[in-house]
């Protein structure tokens, strides 16, 4: 079969890039999907196994730090296209491993664009972050795409250079490059160490669920599948050169999130008492107080839409990681 693209997703196995890569081989059979991960700590590559019975899905067990096998992995593969979303992604590691994050998030993404450069003649899009704007006062307006980076963690720091390179490399070298900048996701598939997964292993294990500061950092929290749904509208319809923000207009402090996981899983009858687990600690360093984000470019321009329905998604979630953690 002759394929109308042959698109490298990189960080396949991990939370996003694995719903990601799942609707690209599922919904388009005519494109030739090749997933690339480290299968690092945060990768979970038995979420796609069941995928290598499509024709149309590759896996490559590379890191984008290794430019010898990348190299000759674009030699034989010639990809029109790149997804990339590969990362080190936990905050609470960048503070603690700044230099790893430099190495991935940016000296990772340079590889990847010089490669995309040499071999490649369709578009690279680039998923970022909405933490490399910083942080708003309550009363701020959410940030919208021409709003100033000012990155307050590792991680986000080194996701903001990422994000300059890219727009370097189009405007340097005239590439078909577009990065999208994405509030919070929850969702299947999310590893234990961020914090929705980590409310529901405490509350299914009785142990103390850890909640920064005073809890009141707020953040827009929006459903993996509508981030996919995101990508998927961006990639084929965005402008080459443009960013995008994503958010799902669905702001919450950490302490109403954790409250409200909390009622749902009593209701499930998950625990008897979730709320006395709730234990406040240290407040993260540099912690950003609120995101929220101005997603009105991509919904007016290109019609997306997020899901409005937040309670029944969350209670989707939890039914789902209920499952997983049986095993
Ligand atoms: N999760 C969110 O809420 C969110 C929001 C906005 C943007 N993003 C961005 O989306 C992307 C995916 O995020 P996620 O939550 O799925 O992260 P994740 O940590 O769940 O997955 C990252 C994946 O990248 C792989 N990876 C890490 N280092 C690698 C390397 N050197 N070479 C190859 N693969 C490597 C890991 O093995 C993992 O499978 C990241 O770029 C992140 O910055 C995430």
């Amino acid at each position: 079969m002759i394929f109308e693209k042959k698109i490298l997703v990189t960080g396949e196995s991990g939370f996003i890039g694995s719903h990601l890569i799942r609707r690209l081989v599922k919904s388009y059979p005519n494109y030739d999907i090749h997933g690339l991960d480290a299968l690092t700590y945060a990768a979970n590559r038995s979420y796609n196994i069941d995928l290598e019975e499509h024709d149309n899905y590759h896996f490559h067990h590379i890191n984008i730090l290794d430019k010898k096998k990348l190299n000759d992995l674009f030699n034989k593969h010639q990809f029109s296209d790149i997804i990339h979303l590969a990362a080190e992604s936990h905050v609470d590691n960048s503070i603690s491993n700044p230099l790893l994050f430099a190495e991935t998030n940016i000296i990772g993404t340079i590889n990847l664009l010089n490669l995309f450069k040499e071999y490649s003649s369709g578009r690279f899009l680039h998923i970022s972050t909405d933490e490399v704007y910083g942080d708003l006062s309550f009363d701020e307006n959410p940030f919208d795409e021409k709003h100033a980076y000012s990155p307050n963690s590792p991680y986000s720091a080194s996701k903001a250079s990422s994000d300059h390179f890219v727009q370097a490399y189009y405007k340097t070298y005239d590439l078909d490059l577009i990065s999208t900048n994405c509030s919070n996701n929850f969702g299947p598939h999310q590893h234990v160490e961020k914090l929705i997964p980590k409310i529901i292993y405490c509350i299914l294990n009785d142990k103390k669920i850890p909640i920064y500061g005073d809890g009141k950092n707020i953040r827009d929290w929006l459903y993996v599948d509508d981030h996919v749904d995101a990508l998927d509208i961006v990639f084929h319809d965005g402008v080459s050169g443009q960013k995008y923000n994503i958010g799902a207009n669905n702001e919450i402090s950490n302490i109403d999130l954790v409250k409200l996981i909390c009622t749902i899983c009593y209701q499930k009858k998950l625990h008897n008492n979730p709320q006395d687990l709730i234990s406040f600690t240290n407040d993260r360093l540099g912690h950003d107080r609120r995101y929220a984000i101005n997603s009105s470019k991509l919904t007016k321009n290109l019609n997306w839409k997020p899901s409005d329905n937040f309670h029944l998604l969350l209670s989707h979630t939890i039914d789902w990681y209920v499952n997983m953690f049986k095993f």
